[in-house]
């Protein structure tokens, strides 16, 4: 997006030269703006069974939105959206067996929001999203299991993908949230760290500090590898959820004392530094699969960069990474793929709003799992998992002013 790109590269020399300005661009609340004009993250229950992340991941980059311009002439409109989107995905999620068996664990991330709205006075709606966040939590219980206790992402037998992750754990952290020392909070430390461990195991390859997509417990699944169970593919957008979730579960996490919060904040800069080393040099953004840079019919994919890039960023912002030695690597790296993916997929369009590209549609371990398929799953034009992702990079950069 090039006429952007110009006061965006002015915005940038201000803040090499240290000096404090009012952005002229916020791609953070325009693309808010273009997901809102285009109704996206709203259940309907006739979407598919992406639906309740649409919405979730669209109310988790709202509520950033808020919380960094609460005073914003579009903060009102974003906050009725928000109430929008989690006012319609509650009525689905008041069974905690149905939720359970039929939403992949996606349906947590619209937990979040839900919990807070339901703190506002009493009503009857109001009474509705706590019922709709109490059913959730009580279908982490219900989840199905496979044979280590991992749970499903969704109906397929014993498979676990890191994807679900992102939805699991920051919401069920937030039961911990204030340092609460109830059994409920224990619990819930107990099992993040439970099920982060044994995703991590399965599908972490040692030599590259990649996670593959997931894992078959049983091993019996056409992809898995008879030993770990693993799939073939570092799939770049699951990585991405889960880098995500890590960073989002430890800043829930009471900071002194909590060894939970430790090892995810370990794991975190672990994958921090592979996605560091498995960035593309010369775009400086990330490939769709991410252990065969290079290799033909691969791309760089438009999702997944944007997670990386707020992952990093956010990570950057909160101190995160200090401590391993990469806070300046990865704030060089997050701010240039931001640069890239303006200039590659955000486009304006003549109603003003932004569009952005190159979002692979989802990606299912219910396939071949092969290379072939995950270079062969069709690119999307403003999948609202691409744009609430670039909202959220976007965010990120614009915290450093
Ligand atoms: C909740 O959902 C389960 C599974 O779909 C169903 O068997 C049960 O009847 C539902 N309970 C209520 C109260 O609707
Ligand atoms: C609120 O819920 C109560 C009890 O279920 C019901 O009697 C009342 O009509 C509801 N009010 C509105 C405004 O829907
Ligand atoms: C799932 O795992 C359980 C426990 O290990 C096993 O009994 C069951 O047969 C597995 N299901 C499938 C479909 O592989
Ligand atoms: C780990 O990754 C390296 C580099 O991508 C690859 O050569 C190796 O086969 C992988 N190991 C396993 C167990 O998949
Ligand atoms: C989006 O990207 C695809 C693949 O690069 C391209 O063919 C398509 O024209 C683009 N769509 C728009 C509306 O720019
Ligand atoms: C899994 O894949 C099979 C074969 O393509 C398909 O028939 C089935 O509907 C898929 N399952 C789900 C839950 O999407």
């Amino acid at each position: 997006m090039k006429l952007n790109t110009c006061a965006f590269a002015a915005f940038l020399a201000c803040l090499d030269a240290g000096i404090a300005v009012a952005a002229d661009v916020k791609y953070s609340t325009w693309m808010a703006r273009s997901i809102m004009n285009r109704g996206q993250g709203i259940m309907t229950g006739k979407g598919g069974s992406s639906e309740p992340l649409q919405a979730g991941f669209t109310q988790k980059v709202f509520t950033a939105i808020l919380e960094r311009y609460p005073h914003d002439p579009l903060a009102p409109q974003i906050r009725g959206y928000l109430h929008e989107s989690a006012a319609s995905v509650a009525p689905f999620m008041l069974n905690a067996t149905h939720d359970a068996l039929s939403y992949p664990l996606d349906r947590l991330s619209n937990g979040n929001a839900l919990l807070s709205l339901s703190k506002g006075p009493k009503t009857n709606e109001t009474a509705t999203f706590s019922s709709a966040a109490a059913a959730l939590r009580q279908s982490i219980d219900l989840n199905r299991r496979n044979g280590e206790g991992g749970f499903w992402y969704f109906v397929y037998p014993n498979w676990s993908y890191l994807d679900g992750i992102y939805s699991l754990a920051p919401f069920y952290a937030l039961y911990t949230a204030g340092g609460r020392k109830d059994p409920e909070a224990r619990k819930a430390l107990d099992e993040i760290q439970f099920q982060i461990d044994l995703i991590y195991y399965h599908t972490h390859n040692a030599s590259s500090g990649l996670l593959v997509h997931g894992y078959d417990d049983s091993k019996t699944a056409v992809w898995a590898d008879r030993i770990t169970g693993a799939s073939p593919y570092v799939w770049g957008r699951s990585l991405g959820w889960f880098m995500m979730a890590l960073v989002d579960t430890v800043e829930l996490l009471p900071r002194s004392g909590c060894k939970e919060r430790d090892a995810l904040l370990r794991k975190y800069n672990d994958i921090a530094r592979a996605v560091l080393k498995a960035v593309d040099p010369a775009t400086g953004a990330w490939w769709q699969v991410m252990n065969e840079p290079g290799r033909a019919k691969n791309y760089i994919e438009s999702s997944g960069s944007a997670m990386f890039c707020t992952a990093l960023l956010k990570g950057v912002r909160l101190g995160y990474l200090k401590d391993a030695g990469l806070a300046m690597e990865a704030k060089v790296v997050g701010v240039r793929a931001h640069g890239y993916l303006t200039d590659t997929f955000v486009t304006q369009n003549d109603k003003g709003f932004l569009d952005y590209n190159g979002t692979v549609s989802v990606c299912s371990l219910n396939s071949t799992a092969s290379y072939d398929y995950y270079t062969g799953q069709p690119l999307l034009f403003n999948s609202v998992l691409g744009t609430a992702a670039y909202a959220f990079c976007s965010l990120e950069m614009e915290m450093f002013v």
